[in-house]
């Protein structure tokens, strides 16, 4: 087999075999096959796409290219719960120390930003201590101890997907539903989930920009997931603009704390209970969706969620003392109130813009290199749909350089309009079982 034949066969629309498939992912994992030849290939399957079978191949691949984790000493049904990636989105934060409290054991391996698009692992690592890069033994015995380890792609799991990921976020090769569902559900089959449920993000802020689109990125992890026996469902959620009202790292994890403790923007309370009632189903401690979602409410009031949150950030070295007392993360040098220039209703947010005017300002990663800076961002005072008067504020930039500062400034205010009609969309567009 000669990579230069395979490349060709992508290229010219054909189709690859379950061998020729291993024998990529083989040697582009050991360095064989070299960065520019791989990059030839996946900008051919993003263009030509790949079938149902080739994908799963793929997937199955790319889960074999390192260790599969073997999760069976818990002894419960593990479930796991992955995004297709958004602005603002800090559902992982909240939902699985939530799911955790109630009893939904949680051994979460989570990405960095990709994109515009921010990460937990960053989101975890701006609490002073925490550390995303446990061994092997502590994570699984973390779960079997207080039920819950949350950690980034550190393990030897998917080495093939962390070299592809990073790979397509240079070369402009992230929004493939082919690409996406087999990185996505390799991480998944290689962290030892059973069952799995997935946030679809769908609009500006999402990789996939229709409901259609969507729709297909689901269905596809669904028949891998029905391929590789393990039980999927995935939640189209909206991703016009920014989920919740915090982007940045440390401002996200302040609104977590804030949600835990009872105070819930409406768009992030519904994906977390929607995701979290069935987490708790597919966990067969609850068929009942409606009633999974009370468990989940109740262990808001009871701060329950809110502890389990504080006992995994301890486990894992970082100071609680932070999350008890939100004033001690450190704070942006700048913070620019943005106002309405007249009144009416919030017509657009966009997501996709305020994500890369968020890692402009420091919240994300230009180059792989790069630092993250964890202070600054964006807080929404408004969302789409509210009314707002002539000079009300908007939101507030976060920021630690005059000049970012200038210029994101100049920016939000192209991309927010205001309108004389209130028009409002769903949050959860569907739920595919
Ligand atoms: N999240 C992933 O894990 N992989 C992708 O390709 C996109 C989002």
């Amino acid at each position: 087999m000669h990579i230069l034949e395979l490349i060709e066969k992508k290229r010219d629309k054909k189709k690859l075999s379950k061998e020729e498939i291993e024998f990529i992912i083989k040697g582009y994992t050991n360095g064989s096959i070299p960065d520019y030849q791989m990059s030839a290939l996946i900008m051919a399957i993003y263009l030509n796409g790949m079938s149902y079978e080739e994908t799963t191949n793929m997937t199955i691949a790319m889960a074999k290219s390192g260790e599969i984790l073997d999760l069976k000493e818990i002894n419960k049904t593990i479930v796991d719960k992955h995004s297709t990636g958004g602005v603002g989105d800090k559902v992982s934060l909240i939902l699985l120390p939530l799911v955790a409290s109630l009893g939904v054991p949680v051994a979460k391996m989570s990405g960095r930003g990709l994109g515009f698009t921010g990460g937990t692992v960053d989101k975890l690592q701006s609490i002073p201590g925490y550390n995303t890069e446990i061994s092997k033994e502590k994570f699984i015995d973390s779960v079997k101890k207080i039920g819950i380890s949350m950690i980034s792609q550190s393990l030897d799991l998917a080495p093939a997907d962390k070299k592809i990921y990073a790979l397509r976020d240079s070369i402009s090769c992230v929004e493939s539903i082919a690409l996406i569902a087999s990185s996505i559900m390799s991480k998944k089959i290689a962290s030892g989930a059973e069952k799995i449920v997935l946030d679809v993000t769908v609009g500006n802020g999402a990789f996939m920009k229709t409901t259609r689109e969507a729709e297909e990125l689901a269905k596809t992890m669904i028949n891998i997931g029905k391929l590789a026996n393990r039980e999927t469902i995935c939640i189209l959620t909206n991703m016009e603009e920014p989920l919740g009202y915090a982007v940045g790292n440390n401002l996200e994890v302040k609104e977590t704390v804030k949600f835990l403790k009872g105070e819930m923007p409406e768009d992030l309370k519904e994906v977390v209970f929607e995701l979290g009632a069935y987490m708790i189903k597919l966990a067969g401690l609850g068929e009942n969706i409606e009633e999974n979602k009370q468990k989940l409410q109740e262990n808001i009031l009871n701060k329950k969620g809110y502890e389990k949150l504080l006992e995994m950030v301890k486990n894992q070295d970082g100071d609680i003392t932070y999350l008890q007392d939100l004033e001690k993360f450190p704070k942006a040098k700048y913070i620019k109130e943005i106002t309405a220039k007249e009144d009416g209703f919030i017509e657009k947010i966009p997501a996709k813009e305020i994500g890369k005017i968020a890692c402009y300002l420091g919240a994300g990663r230009e180059r792989k290199e790069d630092e993250i800076d964890n202070s600054v961002g964006i807080v929404l005072n408004k969302k789409v749909g509210d009314r707002v008067e002539k000079g009300e504020i908007i939101l507030k930039i976060f920021a630690n350089g005059e000049s970012r500062l200038k210029e994101a400034e100049e920016k939000i205010k192209e991309i927010i309009s205001i309108s004389k009609e209130r028009n409002k969309v769903k949050t959860i567009l569907k739920t595919i079982i």
